[in-house]
């Protein structure tokens, strides 16, 4: 069989999805829409945007795509799944229904709820002065949430009174983030190391990643704003096998049981974010509904199994008990990120130079995020390349990957120097 793969999306994770799929002995051609200039490299780019469902859906159709695999979430909180299985056209991602397991925490946070998932006491709010007078009740600190999907800045960690009313305000008098805003949940502030758990799902059965962590705030110590994510690595060393099957008995399955009685099953990669408390105890902060960035970076890294054939099965129902195969050892991905990044005024079209030479040191492979090949190669977004490496150990992946970076520049360029080093902390 000769395959023909589509990838949406044009970050860091869909380049390494496409990395990724085009090793699989089925697969003839990869294309990624919108792509970078990264994937340019390794599949064709298709120049259509991840919203524009409808000539996505032409596109697929009229190249023969055997397997459409969605990164962001956007496209599947508008329904692209539900639109290309009406055309029947095969595709890797949740419905629209699904979706809104990370498209509405008022959802999710419900259903957690109602199927005893472990994750932080919570109220919803619709009333801006109910809201207000509920704040002064709680304990502190508290978590301000809007429940639509708002680009990642919906989440306020309220350590005040004043911050958190501050919240209330900008999200239900001040709509900063439009409808997303709608609804508001207030829930208790968790403080633990954060976990992130992959799940492949074909809506009956789960084939679960090792677990892999990411890196939020943008400077090191965890300072700052929170972004799309700064850094990953996987697996994580002190995770017992005894936590992972909890997320499984207590989280995966549930999940694919109530969705599937409420004739929404879920298809798709499930990835519950989790707060771990200590030793194999956990709460559930948030559900998404596709690949982490730049968890899954790492993470192609490390997967052995044919990532076209999981997908395809998935996307089929008939994943089984299907185990994958994993290379031993680490990988880490550490972005580099432009000057201004997670604000609104990014720098872009800046010269980067050393991609190639860092390319050339063993076990490293880069993936670009916000990418252009003009002239040369240039930045074109917040999070511009993601440096990969793997290792025996994690500090050899750590060790392999800031080598790399260090071989790397543009102007302004910015990452973290502390990927992984909670970790390697807790191991000592
Ligand atoms: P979410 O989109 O709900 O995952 O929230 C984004 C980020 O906010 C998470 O990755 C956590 O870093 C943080 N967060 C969310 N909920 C809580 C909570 N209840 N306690 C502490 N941090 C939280
Ligand atoms: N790793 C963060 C995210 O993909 O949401």
């Amino acid at each position: 069989m000769a395959a023909k793969v589509l990838v949406v999306g044009s970050g860091g994770r869909e380049h390494a999805l496409a990395w990724k799929l085009a090793q699989s002995p089925q697969v003839s051609a990869v294309y990624v829409a919108p792509g970078n200039a990264g994937t340019s490299a390794i599949a064709q780019n298709v120049s259509l945007d991840v919203t524009e469902m409808r000539k996505l859906a032409n596109f697929a159709e009229q190249n023969d795509i055997n397997l459409t695999v969605i990164g962001p979430d956007d496209p599947l909180a508008y329904g692209i799944v539900d639109m290309f299985r009406a055309r029947g056209l095969r595709i890797f991602g949740p419905t629209r229904a699904s979706a809104y397991l990370e498209s509405s925490k008022a959802f999710a946070k419900q259903l957690m709820h109602e199927q005893d998932i472990p994750t932080a006491p919570y109220r919803v709010f619709r009333d801006y002065a109910a809201a207000s007078a509920y704040i002064r009740e709680c304990t502190l600190p508290l978590v301000i949430k809007a429940s639509g999907l708002a680009g990642g800045k919906g989440v306020y960690p309220c350590p005040t009174l004043a911050e958190a009313e501050q919240a209330l305000t900008d999200i239900m008098v001040r709509h900063i983030h439009g409808q997303a805003g709608g609804k508001v949940i207030v829930e208790s502030f968790l403080s633990g190391q954060e976990l992130s758990v992959h799940a492949i799902c074909d809506g009956v059965n789960a084939a679960l990643f090792p677990p892999a962590q990411d890196h939020k705030p943008i400077f090191d110590g965890n300072r700052g704003p929170n972004t799309g994510g700064m850094g990953a690595i996987a697996p994580v060393p002190d995770v017992s096998p005894e936590l992972m099957r909890n997320v499984q008995r207590l989280v995966i399955v549930p999940v694919l049981d109530v969705m599937r009685r409420r004739e929404t099953p879920f298809v798709g990669c499930l990835y519950p974010g989790l707060m771990r408390e200590n030793g194999s105890t956990f709460k559930v902060l948030e559900f998404n509904v596709r690949f982490g960035d730049p968890e899954a970076q790492a993470y192609m890294r490390l997967l052995q199994s044919d990532l076209y054939e999981l997908l395809a099965a998935a996307a089929d129902g008939a994943l089984g008990s299907q185990q994958l195969a994993w290379q031993s050892g680490f990988a880490v991905s550490i972005a580099l990120v432009s000057a201004g990044y997670p604000g609104s005024a990014i720098a872009t079209g800046i010269p980067i130079s050393g991609v190639a030479e860092a390319e050339r040191l063993s076990d490293v492979v880069i993936f670009h995020g916000g990418t252009v090949l003009t002239d040369k190669l240039r930045t074109n977004g917040g999070r511009v390349l993601h440096v990969t490496a793997t290792g025996a150990t994690l500090e050899e992946a750590l060790e392999r990957g800031y080598r790399a970076v260090r071989l790397i520049s543009f102007e302004g360029m910015h990452y973290r120097t502390d990927i992984g080093a909670q970790a390697l902390a807790r191991m000592r």
